[in-house]
C-alpha cells in the first residue's frame, strides 16, 4: 500500500449538530470499546447488549474484529503494525457511528494500550463519549472455552503470534468498566454496560 498523504483537502462542515441527531433518535451516540483476549466474551456480550438495547428502542450497532476483517480490514494480518492499523481504522469507523448517534459496540482484542488511547483521543477531541470496557477473563478460561479452536492451533504451533500465547496483551490501565466474565453471566454483563450508559448520561434510567 502506497504511503501517500492527501493534499489540498479542506474540511466541509455540515449544519446538523449532535443535539439535532439526539432529538431524532432520543439518545446520544457513544462508543463502548470492548477489549480482551480471544474467547474472553467480547462478541457474546456485544450481541447480548445489542439485543437488549434494540429491545429498548435504542439504536445500537456492533463492530466486531472477525467480521470487519472479512471486509474493510481484509488486507490486514496480526503483526503489531497490522493490529495498529486495524484499530486505527475501526476507531475512525466507531467515531463516525458515534457521531451519527449510534451506540457503537466495538469488540476487538486491541492488545495495545497506545492504540486504544489513540481511539479514545479522537473521540474526546470531537466531544464524543468513549468508554473502555475491559472484558477480563483469565487466559486459562479463554483457552478452555476455545470457541474457534484457535488456542489449540496456537499451542500446536499452527498459528504464530497468537494473543496471550506468544503475542502480548496489555490490560487496560483505567477502563471505565471492568467485567470479570468468569464471575458473572452474559446477561448481567450486558446489564452492567446498560448501567454504565446511564451513569455516563448516554441513556436515561427507567
Ligand atoms: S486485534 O488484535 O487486531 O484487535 P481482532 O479483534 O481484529 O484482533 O481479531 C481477533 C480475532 O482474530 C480473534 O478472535 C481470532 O478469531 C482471530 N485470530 C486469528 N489469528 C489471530 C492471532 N494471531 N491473534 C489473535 N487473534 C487471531
Amino acid at each position: 500500500m502506497a504511503d501517500q498523504r492527501p493534499t489540498n483537502i479542506v474540511w466541509h462542515d455540515g449544519e446538523i449538530t449532535g443535539d439535532d441527531r439526539a432529538k431524532v433518535l432520543g439518545h446520544r451516540g457513544c462508543t463502548l470499546w470492548l477489549t480482551g483476549l480471544s474467547g474472553s466474551g467480547k462478541s457474546t456480550i456485544g450481541v447480548a447488549l445489542e439485543n437488549a438495547l434494540i429491545g429498548r428502542g435504542v439504536l445500537a450497532y456492533r463492530l466486531d474484529g472477525d467480521n470487519v476483517r472479512h471486509g474493510l480490514n481484509a488486507n490486514l494480518g496480526f503483526s503489531a503494525d497490522d493490529r495498529e492499523e486495524n484499530i486505527r481504522r475501526v476507531g475512525e469507523v466507531a467515531k463516525l457511528f458515534t457521531d451519527a448517534g449510534v451506540i457503537t459496540i466495538s469488540s476487538f482484542i486491541s492488545p495495545y494500550q497506545r492504540d486504544r488511547d489513540r481511539v479514545r483521543k479522537i473521540h474526546e477531541d470531537a466531544g464524543l463519549i468513549f468508554l473502555e470496557v475491559f472484558i477480563d477473563t483469565p487466559i486459562e478460561v479463554c483457552e478452555s472455552r476455545d470457541p474457534k479452536g484457535l488456542y489449540k492451533k496456537a499451542r500446536a504451533g499452527e498459528i504464530k503470534g497468537f494473543t496471550g500465547i506468544d503475542d502480548p496483551y496489555e490490560q487496560p490501565a483505567n477502563p471505565e468498566v471492568h467485567l470479570k466474565t468468569d464471575q458473572s453471566t452474559v446477561e448481567k454483563s450486558a446489564q452492567d454496560l446498560i448501567d454504565a450508559l446511564i451513569e455516563y448520561s448516554v441513556l436515561r434510567g427507567e
